[in-house]
């Protein structure tokens, strides 16, 4: 296994609608393994393939105790609202709050292909809704107010030049 390096907004590659995961082989196996181990050195909940410059549709999450890779993600149902706090490792963690769906319902394939569908409230609702995203290309920064994105992307590109020095 090994530790993938994190794709930063705003590369190219997490604005684009990822290619349907079709083959369910020893290669995906390997790239999922890849993904949970960046994925936890990097103590994230969730990553998706974009994020480790794949534009494919396909995620890991970690998140509540709920552990499970989806691949050709679907969200068949999103209700109620939830009000919180989201991040992600590709705007450097900065934080900002965003209300979101309280109950969402995800269908997706599994590691061997197999179809399943999973109920996820609060926490991992809100990891459904932002991994899926990743998958169409697009960032939670997105689905901000235009004055919340902007003081996100601020406080993101001081964050970077502060890391180069
Ligand atoms: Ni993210």
């Amino acid at each position: 296994m090994a530790v993938m390096e994190i794709v930063e907004h705003p590369a190219q590659v997490l604005k684009e609608v990822g290619a349907s995961v079709e083959k369910f082989d020893a290669d995906l196996e390997k790239l999922v393994a890849d993904m949970f181990e960046t994925m936890y050195a990097a103590e994230g909940v969730g990553l998706a393939a974009p994020q480790v410059g794949l534009s494919l549709r396909l995620f890991v999450m970690d998140c509540v105790g709920l552990k499970l890779v989806a691949a050709n993600p679907e969200i068949l149902s999103a209700e109620g609202e939830q009000e919180g706090e989201e991040a992600c490792l590709s705007v450097g963690k900065i934080h900002s709050p965003l209300t979101r769906a309280a109950r969402v319902r995800l269908r997706a394939q599994d590691v061997r292909g197999e179809i399943y569908e999973q109920e996820a409230e609060g926490l991992a609702a809100r990891c459904f809704l932002h991994e899926t995203d990743h998958c169409d290309g697009l960032l939670f920064i997105d689905r901000l107010s235009p004055l919340r994105r902007d003081m996100v992307k601020r406080r993101f590109q001081k964050m970077k030049k502060w890391r180069q020095g």
